[in-house]
Parts: C-alpha cells; sequence; structure tokens
C-alpha cells in the first residue's frame, strides 16, 4: 500500500471547482492507500493571515473536508502546526538547500510580485516546508495540481540531495498522484475558464440552495443562437460543461437538442442547473452544517490525527538527526 500525502491550503471555503477537480477523487484515494491529509496553516503565514482569522479558517476547511467525505476511520487528518517536527525537519533541510533556486522558484517570483511589500523568508522558502511534510512520512506519492508540480520536483531534488551528501538511501523521491481522466475541471459561471477562489466566481459546497440559485441565475448568457447547430461561445459551452458533471444525460441532450434548433431558453436551463447543482450539494452541506457545531468531534479528528502523524514525525526526527551526526552525551 502507497503512503500518500496530501496538503491543503487553509485559506476559504471549497467549491464545486475543488469538490469535482480534487475532493471526489481524494474520497476513492483513501480506500487504496494508507492517506494522511493536512491542512497547511504554517505556509499560511507567509501571507500573515489575521490572527483572530487563523483558527476559523482551518476550521472551515477541515469541517469541508469531513463533510465531503474524507473519512478519520481510513486516513489520518490533522494540522500542520500541531506536528511540531514539521519545523525541526524544515530547518535541516533548509541547510541543503540554496537561495538560488528558491529565488528563482515561479511560485516565489509571482508572490513577490504580488506582495513586494513582504517577500519574507518564510515565502522564499516555502518549498522546503512543503519538502518537510511530504519527507516526514516518506510518502510515496502527492496529489498535486499544476501550480503544485514544481514544488515536488523541488522535494525529489532536495531527497535525492540529502541522500548523497551523508551517503544514505534514506528519503524516497515522492511522485505525483495521477488521477488521469477522472481530473474534471468546472468552469466559472462568469464566462472564465476556471471556478476559482481568485476569480470570486465560486459556487461553495457551503452554499445554501437560495444563494446557488442567485449564482447560477446570474450567469453570463446571450439572446441565444440564431443559426442551427452553431458553434457555442465560451460562457454557454460553461453553463454546458458544469451540467455534464451535475446532470443526468437526458437533461444535457435535452438542452443540446434546445440549443442546436436555436430554441434554448436559458432561463429554463439555469433553472435546471441550479437545481441539480443542488442537489449535489445539499447533502454535503448539512453535514458541513451539523460538524461546525461539534467541537467535541473535530477536536477529537485532530487529536488523533495529530498522534498519529507524529508517530511517523519522530521517527523521521530521530533518524536524520542521527543521519547528520547529532549523538547524544
Ligand atoms: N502548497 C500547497 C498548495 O498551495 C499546500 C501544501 C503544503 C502541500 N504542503 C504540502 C501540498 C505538501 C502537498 C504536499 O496547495
Amino acid at each position: 500500500m502507497d503512503t500518500v500525502l496530501s496538503g491543503i491550503r487553509s485559506t476559504g471555503n471549497l467549491h464545486l471547482g475543488n469538490y469535482y477537480g480534487a475532493l471526489r477523487n481524494f474520497i476513492k484515494m483513501q480506500n487504496e492507500n494508507k492517506c494522511y491529509f493536512f491542512i497547511a496553516d504554517l505556509h499560511s503565514l507567509t501571507t500573515h493571515p489575521d490572527p483572530a482569522m487563523l483558527h476559523e479558517n482551518v476550521k472551515n476547511v477541515l469541517v469541508d473536508y469531513l463533510a465531503a467525505g474524507i473519512d478519520p476511520e481510513k486516513s489520518v487528518i490533522y494540522v500542520q502546526s500541531d506536528v511540531p517536527e514539521v519545523a525541526e525537519l524544515y530547518l535541516y533541510l533548509n541547510m541543503h538547500v540554496y537561495m538560488g533556486e528558491l529565488a528563482k522558484t515561479s511560485s516565489f517570483k509571482d508572490k513577490a510580485r504580488k506582495q513586494p511589500e513582504n517577500v519574507n523568508a518564510g515565502l522564499l522558502t516555502y518549498p522546503s516546508l512543503m519538502a518537510a511534510d511530504i519527507l516526514m512520512h516518506n510518502a510515496d506519492k502527492v496529489p498535486v495540481g499544476k501550480d503544485q508540480e514544481q514544488h515536488l520536483e523541488m522535494t525529489r531534488r532536495f531527497a535525492r540531495r540529502f541522500n548523497n551528501f551523508y551517503k544514505v538511501d534514506y528519503f524516497k523521491e515522492p511522485v505525483a498522484y495521477n488521477f488521469g481522466q477522472e481530473l474534471v475541471k468546472i468552469p466559472g459561471l462568469d464566462g472564465s475558464g476556471k471556478m476559482g477562489k481568485s476569480e470570486g466566481n465560486c459556487i461553495f459546497l457551503s452554499d445554501s440552495a437560495k444563494e446557488i440559485k442567485k449564482k447560477v441565475m446570474r450567469a453570463l448568457t446571450d439572446s441565444g443562437p440564431t443559426e442551427p447547430n452553431s458553434v457555442k461561445p465560451d460562457y454557454i459551452e460553461n453553463l454546458f460543461t458544469i451540467m455534464r458533471v451535475v446532470s443526468t444525460d437526458e437533461v444535457v441532450d435535452h438542452y443540446e437538442e434546445k440549443w442546436n434548433s436555436c430554441e434554448i431558453r436559458y432561463g429554463d436551463m439555469k433553472k435546471q442547473l441550479a437545481e441539480d447543482i443542488i442537489n449535489v450539494t445539499t447533502p454535503i452541506r448539512e453535514r458541513i452544517l451539523e460538524l461546525e457545531k461539534n467541537d467535541d468531534y473535530l477536536r477529537k479528528v485532530v487529536t488523533e490525527g495529530a498522534d498519529r502523524a507524529r508517530e511517523n514525525a519522530k521517527k523521521t526526527i530521530a533518524d536524520v538527526r542521527e543521519i547528520m551526526g547529532f549523538k547524544s552525551f
């Protein structure tokens, strides 16, 4: 059985794009692997979050993941800051990570451009912290989006470098967990190609039916096609793309026909689309509302998660210290 580690950003609530993009695959992944899911609250410090919001953000993400089906009976779920060994491994790894390679990382250059007033050392060493998360568990596989591939590549390089330097075969080189065909990309309702937090066009798993209806009804449309079988503009194709994911084939075929014969009524289509989205999100939303009130349960999940994560972490730290030459008197 492979060990899989998945790091989750602790910013904002999960949306339909996250659900179809990753979350649904995570739920399957837990059955075939030893999975660790953790909430990366240490990483979030690089952007100086308001202390009054830090815990709330972590809680939201935890609740959303549990509600969507991440199962603490099958997987280890923990909060990164509950495992102090991560910070220790980060320090050790940093001694073998070079300024030059960090400074040319895409995510660093991007962030440095976006927050020129706060180009802190944590931002620069973000890839070392991520490597510490992964190498701590000697993970075989890490599910990553496109934007994280370079970080995973760096983790492999750091692992190799450590092994070479100390002449050991200690760290494994983790590879990307590949979902293949199953990765579905959900477009935005505003005509953009992607549903995303920074795009501000999201349907959240925690949205009420009313909010979802409102968002869908506001989606960009036009006065309809004038030529039979015309090519759909992107913003219309997007509605069909979401429909193909949440609705039945009959529903999709019906609206395809209406489009092709120039009889489409977007009002009807959106009503149907909203209803089918609501069908997907309602059970998750109901669990979110339950879990939010249940701090005892959440505490139990993350306490047990941290205990299990720390079993690996303590062993890794002991090994690494020994490899590096630390000895007790
Ligand atoms: N950097 C990842 C992101 O922004 C989150 C993350 C932190 C992560 N540590 C990780 C992902 C380790 C995978 C493995 O999405």
